[in-house]
């Protein structure tokens, strides 16, 4: 099936998934070729859940022997948390695989899609997976937001309600969102060396606790002088929304091959409940239902 999409990218159906169409032949071709390292850090989101906000955490934590986190020349300050720890697709899209080689370890790569599409060398390779999703009401209005930042001049934005709809169904990028998580919830529970389960309220609930958690993950805890000398709270202000937000690239750079992704867009309000300003109490009340039902009995909740 096929569908004209949440905002204005068609979207399609493979194997109960649904993809933003033109990333479904680079995601095939990911499947076949992506050769995984063990020491590979590979971090797998829900759109529009933090990605970008994980991204320049475990950047700077994984590099922090390289790069003092201190607020002065750090690589984040100067180049875009998607520069320095690129999508999967993105490299195979610019037809850069090649580069992959070369990477240094570990190499730091994200991706949207589900467990059960990942290359399967990633399952095999014995790397580490942090998953990261968010309340999926606040995932949807902040997709919103993003594209209606990236609309393409003379394209028309699918109206809100007929997109809940749609996001009901499951159509959100690399959705339903509810078997998205399930996935890797799952996964979690019965491989937590491999797969750490991140949630973003959990991020702004407690950053510090969970970036020590990430470094335990990761294989590179933090010592008790890196604490005493506060290197996490360092992180903490590195990665902070306003700090980003005001990078000049995040500012006004762009990146992205077959749509043009405006760096600004994904730097927005950043916070909790944001949905309560544009979601009805009859819509959240449907939502609700599908999140429990389809939930259910897993342990997972919102
Ligand atoms: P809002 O639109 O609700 O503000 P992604 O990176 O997966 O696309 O997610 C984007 C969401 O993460 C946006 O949410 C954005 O504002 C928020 N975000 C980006 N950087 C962040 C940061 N440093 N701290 C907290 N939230 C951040």
């Amino acid at each position: 099936p096929r569908h004209k999409g949440l905002g204005f990218t068609p979207y399609c159906k493979y194997q109960n998934f649904w993809y933003p169409e033109h990333l479904l032949p680079v995601s095939l071709a990911m499947q076949d070729t992506f050769e995984s390292r063990p020491s590979d850090v590979i971090l797998a989101t829900m759109a529009k859940s933090g990605t970008t906000w994980l991204k320049a955490i475990v950047f700077s934590i994984v590099n922090r022997y390289r790069y003092a986190t201190a607020l002065n020349n750090h690589p984040l300050l100067n180049s875009s948390p998607h520069d320095c720890f690129p999508f999967l697709h993105s490299i195979y899209e610019k037809n850069s695989q090649n580069n992959l080689e070369s990477m240094p370890s570990p190499r730091l790569l994200a991706e949207h899609l589900p467990f059960s599409h990942l290359p399967t060398s990633i399952i095999d390779s014995g790397c580490k997976i942090v998953y990261l999703c968010r309340n999926p009401k606040d995932a949807f209005v902040s997709l919103r937001h993003y594209l209606d930042k990236m609309m393409p001049i003379g394209c028309e934005m699918t109206p809100f309600d007929e997109s809940f709809d749609l996001f009901c169904e499951g159509v959100f990028p690399f959705g339903p969102f509810w078997d998205h998580m399930l996935e890797y919830w799952k996964e979690s529970i019965k491989s937590p060396q491999k797969v750490l389960f991140l949630k973003y309220e959990d991020l702004k609930e407690d950053l510090v606790g969970n970036i020590e958690r990430l470094g335990e993950f990761l294989g590179c805890p933090f010592s008790v002088d890196e604490v005493k000398r506060g290197v996490i709270e360092e992180i903490v202000k590195l990665c902070n929304i306003e700090t980003m937000k005001n990078v000049k690239i995040n500012k006004e750079g762009e990146h992205g091959k077959f749509v043009s992704f405006k760096n600004s867009a994904f730097f927005r309000k950043g916070g909790i409940g944001d949905w309560k300003e544009h979601i009805t109490p009859d819509m959240a009340k449907r939502i609700d239902m599908i999140i429990e039902q389809k939930l259910h009995g897993s342990g997972l909740t919102f």
